[in-house]
């Protein structure tokens, strides 16, 4: 046996030593304990392999003599041997590519425990939860679920007592506003997702004179239809906003809505898309879920009246 045996028996034997101590006098030692004893079968199988590959090529590099064509170029005397890429090394490193595309798209990152998609799910199976429980609710209790999302959701603006606070927001006890049919009439109006949009001053015409609704015209029948459809101006409505609005202003399906009194679907399209007018921007409330929008539409309805 040469020296260089002798010392990869000597280390071995040391990092086999150092293992059985670390492992054996553990919490539970080596006997009982499956787990350690597999971390120690682990260990001389390391062990082993790591001496063998190390001493073979301390060897080597004691009796290899370097061989093969020179490249040209040289540094302070230190060549460069023209050796093909190793084929080994070459597929490790295309396997790494390939590793680092799987795990970038579908391993790690992506599909791994996330907090967001674990708060995700409990939202998700909250949701669920509170749809069966709460499916069949109708009338009275729906009116008062109504209320506590509107406590909770829509006071901070709209006021406790729905009056808008001072102009702030919407008054919901009235259905419209003078000034937010005006603005309307004028500007038009999109976001609440009708199959076309009201069309703005440009696009309404009095269908007895056949001209372009005028400025005089514009504040009789906002007042009109901000008196609740009563006074003058009932012929205005009927020949320029009847077509679209209905007759009496109940609205029609799809083309556009109601504008006499709240409807829950209205109010539940308002909370889902936003609304922008003469008094301000409202945002969307698209986290409330189906029946939170029904519910605050049938309290809104309800106190409207
Ligand atoms: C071509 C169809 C059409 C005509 C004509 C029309 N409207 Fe509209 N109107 C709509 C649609 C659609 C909406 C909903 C717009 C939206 O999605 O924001 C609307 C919305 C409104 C609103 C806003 C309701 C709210 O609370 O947000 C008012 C007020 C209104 N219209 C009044 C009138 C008046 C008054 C006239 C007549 C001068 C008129 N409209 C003519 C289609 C029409
Ligand atoms: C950040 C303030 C704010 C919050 C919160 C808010 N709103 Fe609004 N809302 C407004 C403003 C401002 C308007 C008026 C937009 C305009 O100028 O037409 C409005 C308008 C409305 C309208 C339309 C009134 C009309 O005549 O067309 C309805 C319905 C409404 N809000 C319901 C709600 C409900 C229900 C909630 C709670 C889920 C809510 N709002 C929360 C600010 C708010």
């Amino acid at each position: 046996m040469n020296k260089l045996m002798l010392w990869g028996v000597i280390i071995t034997v040391a990092m086999l030593g150092f293992t059985w101590m670390a492992v054996g006098g553990s919490k539970g030692g080596m006997g009982e304990d499956i787990v350690n004893q597999l971390a120690v079968a682990g260990a001389v199988v390391l062990v082993l392999i790591t001496v063998f590959v190390v001493v073979k090529y301390v060897k080597q590099m004691q009796s290899d003599t370097a061989t093969g064509e020179l490249a040209d170029e040289n540094w302070d005397g230190i060549g460069e041997y023209k050796n093909e890429l190793p084929m080994g090394w070459a597929v490790t490193f295309l396997l790494t590519m390939v590793w680092g595309m799987w795990y970038f798209i579908a391993g790690y990152p992506v599909n791994a425990y996330s907090q967001i998609g674990e708060y995700n799910e409990a939202v998700e199976a909250h949701d669920a939860k509170f749809k069966s429980q709460y499916a069949d609710i109708t009338g009275d209790r729906l009116i008062e679920m109504g209320e506590s999302v509107y406590l909770a959701e829509c006071k901070v603006c709209h006021g406790l007592t729905a009056d808008g606070i001072d102009g702030k927001a919407a008054n919901l006890n009235v259905r419209e506003e003078e000034i937010s049919v005006k603005y309307v009439v004028e500007n038009g109006s999109e976001t609440l997702g009708f199959a076309a949009p009201m069309p703005d001053r440009n696009g309404l015409f009095n269908a007895s004179t056949g001209a372009l609704i005028t400025d005089a015209e514009i504040a009789t029948i906002s007042k009109y239809v901000a008196d609740g459809m009563t006074g003058d101006g009932a012929d205005i409505f009927a020949g320029t906003c009847a077509a679209c609005h209905g007759e009496n202003g109940e609205g029609m399906e799809f083309v556009a809505p109601n504008i006499k009194e709240f409807t829950q679907a209205f109010v539940a399209s308002v909370v889902d898309h936003g609304k922008e007018g003469a008094i301000g921007v409202m945002p969307k409330f698209d986290r409330l879920n189906d029946k939170q929008k029904q519910a605050v539409g049938a309290y809104i309805a309800n106190i409207s009246k």
